[in-house]
């Protein structure tokens, strides 16, 4: 494949009036989301709810591609049709997230580093072979005393590149995610500052390997106060800081920026796109500016399904619901 091949696939993903579904979670992960609404974490019970995610119909109006997860790609729906071709019937993109965790960065207490480097390689031809288009890789970045330190920083810059290098190797889209953490008292003028560090320093690692910011999406946090800071951000301000903060590091070459949820709530999470795309079009900013969210696209799924097979059209509807608001917002026309 081309750069032109990549480019393409990456502007696909970011096409004007469609986002990124999340549906990566760990196992460990999904089972607390379960487990929040009743369901054991049993693999039948993964794919029932995974399958009504991607039954949803109509949703590839408005999701462009959906981020699976390893067991996920492996796996078909209860009727036996497997999970990627599903949702390449629905006209989505399939991906996979590919890194194996955030664990405790060594002499850094309460900091964390991406890995999954270790054979990625041949863990990425594996899932070219499934049909897979782009990948995900989230580095995970906390805000308190101290913190974050520049160890922490540059060792999740540095896997970060190297996982997108490999990516392109494989004539496969990387998804970049450098999530700063909502959670924490810190505000948001100290959201943006750490912002703002993290990614310059995962631009200058990018290209430091050789990654081709064509064929590439960032998927960010937006920079926004802390849930503990007794002083709230409100959608213009958030709206605001995240824009510059983009403007202060991100290539013009990049074709998107698809933001990550992060625990805000799912009204918030759409407004904040909304506010940032009505911006946008005054500053004619170089990049499609769209959400890849996780939380705040299956909230509702899970509240209206909660393991119950007669609520399975209702789950479908919410999501549909959600995703529209949010395509409506990738465009800064969705009206509250
Ligand atoms: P949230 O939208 O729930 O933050 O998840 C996005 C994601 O993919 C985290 O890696």
């Amino acid at each position: 494949m081309t750069l032109n091949a990549l480019r393409q696939t990456a502007e696909a993903m970011v096409k004007p009036g469609q986002g990124i579904l999340a549906m990566d979670e760990s196992t460990p992960t999904i089972g607390k989301r379960l487990k929040a609404v009743g369901v054991e974490n049993t693999e039948d019970n993964r794919i029932a709810y995974r399958t009504i995610l991607l039954n949803t119909p109509g949703l590839g109006e408005f999701i462009s591609s959906a981020i699976l997860y390893d067991e996920t790609i492996r796996q078909s729906t209860a009727e036996g049709e497997p999970f990627p071709e599903l949702v390449k019937r629905q006209g989505i993109i399939p991906g996979i997230k590919v890194d194996t965790g955030a664990k405790a960065l060594a002499l850094n207490a309460g900091e964390k580093v991406t890995e999954g480097l270790d054979g990625l390689r041949e863990r990425l031809e594996e899932y070219v072979g499934f049909g897979a288009q782009f990948c995900k890789w989230r580095a995970v970045i906390t805000i308190a005393e101290e913190k974050p330190s520049r160890a922490c920083i540059e060792a999740n810059a540095h896997a970060l590149a190297r996982y997108a290098a490999l990516c392109q190797e494989a004539d496969l889209v990387p998804i970049v995610e450098p999530e700063v953490l909502i959670n924490g008292a810190h505000t948001i003028e100290t959201s943006y500052a750490v912002t703002v560090e993290t990614q310059r320093q995962v631009f200058e690692q990018l290209y430091r390997q050789g990654v081709q910011l064509e064929g590439m999406i960032l998927k960010p946090s937006m920079v926004i106060s802390g849930t503990e800071c007794p002083q709230r951000s409100g959608v213009e301000q958030v709206a605001e800081a995240t824009l510059r903060c983009l403007q202060q590091t991100v290539p013009a070459a990049v074709p998107g920026v698809a933001f990550l949820s992060g625990g805000q709530g799912d009204e918030q999470a759409t407004l904040h796109l909304n506010a940032m795309n009505q911006m946008a079009a005054k500053l004619s900013l170089p990049w499609r500016l769209t959400f890849s969210y996780a939380r705040a696209l299956q909230n509702q799924v899970l509240e209206t399904w909660r393991g119950d097979a007669s609520k399975a059209e209702q789950a479908s509807e919410a999501l549909l619901q959600r995703a529209k608001l949010n395509a409506l917002a990738s465009l800064g026309e969705y009206a509250p």
